[in-house]
């Protein structure tokens, strides 16, 4: 059998690395990991808690004897919807092939316990991880890109209306029908999860009061577009609790960029300094966010890639007439 050697001299081979569920007992093993990747900038560590608490999905370490060297997580999103996040090898193992090892388990493990779609997202810089992507059957459904602005008190928000609990009809109906939705894949971005956007998660949204309509201008009924706030980030540093962060906004074509503005006009009422919106790479939609006083805030997109799991599930027969 073959034996590698790590940038550090350890010297192992396929056999000494396995895959087992993470524990309490791996946390500084993990946080030592994340501290040295993105510039010590990982969230891991400030998700670590929730992550060993969940138990949905599956949480796994690769290790080499005892040592800790990679962690990978499925995670239940509702419904037949999972997502795959957290695939980090440590710096002094990578390009070995262990990512790949994680990867290619986790699928084959949501494959075996987790039917209906499989999503991940990664930074389009991420070579790595797209290649993984390619040999493991998802396609890339969707781009998006981190877009910002300054907030401003003295834009008007008076068509911007924060809807209730009650008003869950009206906003899915209004909703399924804007323009970017199935684009979007029904999906809001939070923290870098992009959330299947359902009945369910608008209704915890709206009781949550992170739901506003964009009411149309004088007594036209009906609403012209929503935006749906994410909970605001207190524990992950100063700079992104001073940010008022949209998980997914969309509004009629000759709306959006009004709709846009007006929510650097909430982040100033609610005390945040900017707005911070991972929003889909179409041009025509960026082009009305710039007129709003938006710009790029990252080079890269964001790809959200997806595959389902049960291929052989609603597979159609075919019939010798090919009827
Ligand atoms: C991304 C990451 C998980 C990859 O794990 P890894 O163990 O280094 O990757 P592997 O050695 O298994 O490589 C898998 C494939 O990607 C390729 N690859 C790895 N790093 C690459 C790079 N920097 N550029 C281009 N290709 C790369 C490998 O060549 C290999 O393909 P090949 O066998 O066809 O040549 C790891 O580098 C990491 O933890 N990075 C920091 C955190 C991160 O980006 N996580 C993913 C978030 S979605």
């Amino acid at each position: 059998m073959t034996t590698a050697v790590n940038k550090a001299g350890v010297q192992f081979s396929r056999a000494d690395f396995h895959i087992r569920p993470v524990t309490a007992a791996d946390r500084a093993a993990i946080e030592a990991i994340a501290a040295q990747i993105w510039d010590g900038e990982d969230y891991l560590p400030f998700v670590l808690d929730a992550w060993l608490a969940d138990v949905s999905g599956l949480f796994c370490a690769g290790v080499i004897g005892e040592r800790v060297v990679a962690v990978a997580k499925l995670t239940h999103m509702g419904g037949d919807q999972w997502w795959l996040e957290g695939l980090r090898v440590d710096p002094a193992f990578q390009g070995m092939g262990l990512g790949r090892i994680m990867h290619h388990y986790m699928v084959n493990y949501s494959r075996r316990y987790a039917p209906g779609t499989l999503r991940f997202s990664t930074a389009s810089s991420n070579k790595a991880v797209i290649r993984m992507a390619a040999e493991t059957a998802f396609q890339r459904v969707a781009a998006f890109v981190a877009y910002g602005a300054e907030a401003d008190p003295a834009i008007p928000t008076d068509r911007l209306v924060r809807l209730e609990s009650g008003d869950i009809d009206r906003a899915w109906a209004r909703l399924i029908k804007l323009p970017y939705f199935e684009a979007a894949q029904r999906t809001l971005e939070d923290s870098w999860r992009f959330l299947p956007l359902t009945p369910d998660r608008l209704r915890e949204r709206l009781a949550a009061g992170q739901v506003y309509g964009w009411v149309r201008p004088g007594d036209i009924p009906g609403l012209a577009g929503l935006a749906i706030l994410n909970a605001p980030r207190g524990s992950t540093g100063e700079e992104e609790a001073a940010r008022l962060y949209v998980g997914y906004a969309d509004a009629l074509p000759d709306e959006f960029a009004a709709l846009a503005m007006a929510l650097r006009g909430l982040a100033a009422r609610q005390g945040f300094e900017r707005v911070s919106w991972k929003v889909l790479d179409d041009a025509g939609l960026l082009t009305r966010l710039k007129a709003a006083g938006y710009q790029q805030r990252w080079d890269e997109q964001v790809l959200l890639f997806a595959r389902e799991l049960s291929l052989t599930e609603h597979a159609m027969i075919r019939t010798q007439t090919g009827a």
